[in-house]
């Protein structure tokens, strides 16, 4: 195992009527600026129970963040909070609204060209005090520093990375997730599940207790997914979503261990550029790129068959065939499609998506660093 600090600031508020506690957590002399999306809390309820425990502390409101949130429509947010002197922010949404809200809360107090903060990793000396309400579980992003911002002017996805922009608190009340639509709950899992394999498919790091704990995840997500998006009014299977989510990306299962995340850097161009949502891409490039890897994930795909799908039989190689069918089936079974074809993207797309990789700078990817252009191409053919 390497060495690690390991520190998450985030408070968790889990379970029914819990958005009771945002009122308490935010100072009465605050200046909040409710962050949201396209209008689903108007429409089951949660935006009733977050005013009313806001009370009657100051509150300007900014809706219009979407999917995928984009940088024009941030910096509009970003040019209230400073004429309004707003010093506290509340994302009440999805991972979009929530990952919005941390580029607002880096980029108000920020001298200079806001877009540093995404294109050039430029330092930040502050960030505006956050809390969330989360409706979505997929990301991760309530209990975890990170933000993936898109810009479609110029057809850009970038993510940043910073402890000052972990919510202070995040409350998670499964109720409030009741009313997505079964292609965001299917969403929600297959994101969670990649997260865990982003950090747990890799070689083996003598992390007994993170791969123990990421093999928990996998099998929570396998077990009580397909029954999340089966049954919306579940509870216990919604509930069980919600906290797997978290877990998979709180950064805890990947303290100590190498960690790959090409299946994500791959899965950003495809959203930039064909408008995929974000767990399809996924669910497009992983089972790909575990049969391009599986030299060198061997190990760890033998661990993944035995430990989460129970694989014990055939040789080797037929098991880890097996783990990767299963993957694959798995993210079928849940409604997301693994080929580009299935979203009407022709092959091609695989070496301008290389291209683009590497025209940033960012190849090679993975734990070992071995995916190159060649092989970001290599993965896409696979999944045409
Ligand atoms: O905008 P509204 O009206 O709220 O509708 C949203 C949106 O249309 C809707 N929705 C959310 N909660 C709902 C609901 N509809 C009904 N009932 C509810 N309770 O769902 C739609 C999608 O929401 P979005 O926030 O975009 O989904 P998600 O949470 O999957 O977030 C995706 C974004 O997160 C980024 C992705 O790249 C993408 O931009 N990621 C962030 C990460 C992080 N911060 O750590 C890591 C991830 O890998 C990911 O990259
Ligand atoms: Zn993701």
């Amino acid at each position: 195992m390497e060495n690690f600090t390991y520190h998450n600031p985030t408070r968790i508020h889990f379970g029914r009527g819990q958005i009771a506690q945002v009122g308490r957590e935010i100072p009465t002399e605050a200046r909040v600026l409710l962050v949201a999306g396209g209008g689903s809390i108007k429409t089951n309820g949660v935006y009733d129970q977050v005013r009313k425990t806001l009370g009657s502390k100051s509150v300007l409101e900014f809706f219009g963040v979407e999917a995928n949130p984009d940088y024009d429509t941030l910096m509009k947010a970003v040019g209230i909070c400073r004429k309004e002197r707003v010093d506290w922010l509340l994302a009440v949404g999805g991972g979009s609204v929530l990952d919005g809200t941390k580029f607002i809360a880096a980029a108000v107090p920020f001298q200079g060209e806001p877009w540093d903060i995404l294109a050039k990793n430029a330092p930040l000396k502050s960030a505006l005090p956050i809390g969330a309400v989360l409706t979505l579980p997929a990301t991760g992003s309530e209990a975890n520093g990170g933000a993936v911002i898109s810009r479609r002017s110029i057809q850009e996805k970038l993510a940043f990375i910073n402890p000052l922009v972990f919510p202070r608190f995040s409350v998670l009340d499964p109720e409030t997730t009741f009313s997505l639509p079964e292609r965001q709950i299917a969403n929600g899992v297959g994101d969670a599940f990649t997260h865990v394999l982003e950090q747990y498919l890799t070689f083996p790091a003598a992390a007994a207790v993170q791969d123990r704990f990421a093999e928990s995840i996998l099998k929570a997500l396998i077990e009580e997914g397909p029954k999340s998006v089966a049954n919306p009014q579940d509870y216990d299977a919604r509930a069980n979503v919600v906290w797997a989510a978290t877990w998979a990306l709180n950064t805890a299962i990947g303290v100590g261990v190498p960690q790959d995340w090409a299946t994500h850097m791959i899965g950003h161009e495809l959203t930039a550029l064909h408008q995929i949502d974000h767990a399809r891409t996924l669910a497009i490039v992983m089972p790909s790129l575990m049969q391009v890897q599986r030299a060198t994930k061997r190990e760890k795909l033998l661990q993944y068959a035995g430990k989460v799908w129970h694989i014990t039989q055939g040789s080797e190689e037929a098991r880890i065939d097996e783990a990767i069918g299963r993957t694959r089936a798995f993210f079928e079974k849940l409604g997301l499609k693994t080929r580009l074809r299935d979203y009407n993207v022709s092959p091609e797309t695989a070496s301008v998506v290389a291209q683009r990789l590497k025209a940033r700078g960012f190849l090679p990817l993975g734990e070992r660093e071995d995916i190159t252009a060649e092989v970001v191409e290599k993965i896409l053919r696979l999944a045409a």
